[in-house]
């Protein structure tokens, strides 16, 4: 037998792997899992029609179950920054695998990957490991709450921070009143001490923090909010949340699960201390890019929190596969190739390519438009200018997005599955694949 290398996987060409339809295929699922997907949005629900059973990916292509080719702007959601099957990141995949999948008991690896992140965001001095960003997210907020011992905790509509019982929640009625949740199984009593707020909105965090800024554990935002297509928190408004939280003792806490080692090598952060210098979080949450594809997230802060989680201090978390050993072999490896001189100038310098291009196609066929990126993310809207939170995001033309997708999917282009989505580019698309994205969104806007 050869020994276990990348170039000797089995590649199976698209005639192989055409055993059944994506059709067939979704029918099926349906029979075994709710729904036949294992996470919502994968069912194609927003846009309609028939979710794409993937076979196999490679670079910054998926192929479908009947061999159909997309160039891929999810990978997966965000991980795939270095587009899919990188070399590297798979031979240290192969090795890690070799020497064993799960311990249970500490690795070397698990300490070279917090020192890694460590290295790149200086507003933590410590990391725990965890195997997803809704548990640590989960955990961040409990931390916040046992290192200030208070309940109550402050997030934005249209941010998502993963689906713990605490914040599947909308706005409340009025200000002073806390949210309902929004997912049934989550009773009342438990979304009781989580207040919701319109994104960049100043006066409404100030009135928050003036009726019971004392009360407030932590402030959780997305810096930049990918879970509403991209929309930035304005400048002012991090800035005066900053000083609201030091003001009145709370945590500020950003959730980089999407953002994190994406939109810059020192993650959203360091974007926000660019505009305003000594800038940081007092907690982070990171997910996606720091595992390269495999489940593995974390959540970091200073020293002296920190000390607050078991074993040390009293709030409780663990975890079965936390620091999983394939799983921080792949992180490892992905940090290392994002790290190299250059590489999100490179990145970033594609996206923006990706997004004059479609600017410009849209521009021509007169269909009103806005995008924004920063390093390999990005969004964009059917509507003139720019969106600054969750109402006015969802405001814009559903209709026509999920026209245009319908459109893009058809000519081999595989964006997000509803508007309220980011977009992902990865090193791995060439200026060729960008180039035909550009094209397809040209027949695409034609054909609205
Ligand atoms: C900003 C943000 N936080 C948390 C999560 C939850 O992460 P996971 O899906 O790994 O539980 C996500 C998932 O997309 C996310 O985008």
């Amino acid at each position: 037998m050869p020994p276990l290398k990348a170039e000797n996987l089995p590649i199976f060409p698209p005639e192989v792997l055409a055993v059944s339809t994506n059709v067939q295929l979704f029918e099926r699922a349906q029979q075994s899992i709710p729904g036949g997907v294992n996470s919502p949005v994968r069912a194609f629900r927003a846009v309609g029609g028939t979710p794409r059973f993937i076979a196999r990916a490679e670079g910054p292509y998926m192929w479908d179950a009947e061999g159909q080719r997309y160039i891929d702007y999810i990978g997966s959601w965000g991980p795939m920054i270095l587009g899919h099957g990188h070399p590297a990141v798979l031979e240290a995949v192969l090795a890690a695998a070799r020497e064993g999948f799960s311990f249970g008991a500490p690795t070397e690896r698990e300490v070279e990957l917090a020192e890694a992140i460590i290295a790149q965001v200086p507003s933590i001095e410590q990391v725990r490991l965890v195997s997803s960003g809704t548990e640590a997210g989960m955990t961040a907020i409990r931390l916040a709450r046992g290192a200030t011992g208070r309940s109550k905790i402050i997030k934005f509509e249209g941010c998502y921070h993963g689906h713990a019982d605490a914040l599947l929640v909308k706005a409340g009625s009025g200000l002073a009143t806390f949210g309902h949740p929004t997912s049934a199984g989550v009773p009342p009593e438990v979304v009781q001490h989580t207040l919701v707020l319109e994104y960049n909105n100043l006066e409404q965090i100030e009135a928050a923090f003036q009726a019971q800024g004392h009360e407030i554990a932590c402030v959780m935002i997305e810096p930049i909010a990918g879970n509403m297509n991209f929309v930035r928190a304005s400048v002012p408004f991090v800035k005066r949340i900053r000083e609201l939280c030091d003001q009145y003792g709370a945590l500020f806490v950003f959730d980089e699960v999407m953002t994190g080692f994406r939109v810059a090598l020192g993650s959203a952060q360091s974007v926000y201390a660019r505009a305003l210098p000594g800038f940081a979080p007092d907690i982070s949450v990171f997910g996606k890019v720091i595992g390269g594809g495999m489940p593995l997230a974390a959540f970091g802060s200073s020293r002296k929190i920190m000390q607050n989680l078991a074993p040390l201090g009293g709030v409780y978390q663990a975890g079965t596969l936390s620091g999983n050993p394939v799983a921080t072999a792949c992180g490892l490896a992905t940090l290392r190739e994002i790290t190299k001189p250059g590489f999100f100038e490179g990145l970033s310098a594609k996206t923006q390519t990706l997004r004059q291009g479609l600017d410009e196609a849209a521009k021509a066929a007169g269909v009103a438009w806005s995008s924004d990126h920063e390093g390999g993310m990005f969004g964009f809207f059917f509507t003139d200018s720019l969106p600054q939170n969750y109402a006015t995001v969802m405001a814009t033309d559903k209709e026509r997005f999920n026209r245009f997708f319908h459109a893009m999917l058809d000519r081999g282009v595989y964006l997000a599955p509803a508007l309220y989505e980011a977009g992902f580019v990865s090193a791995a698309h060439s200026e060729a694949d960008i180039a035909a994205t550009v094209a397809a969104a040209r027949e695409s806007f034609a054909s609205l």
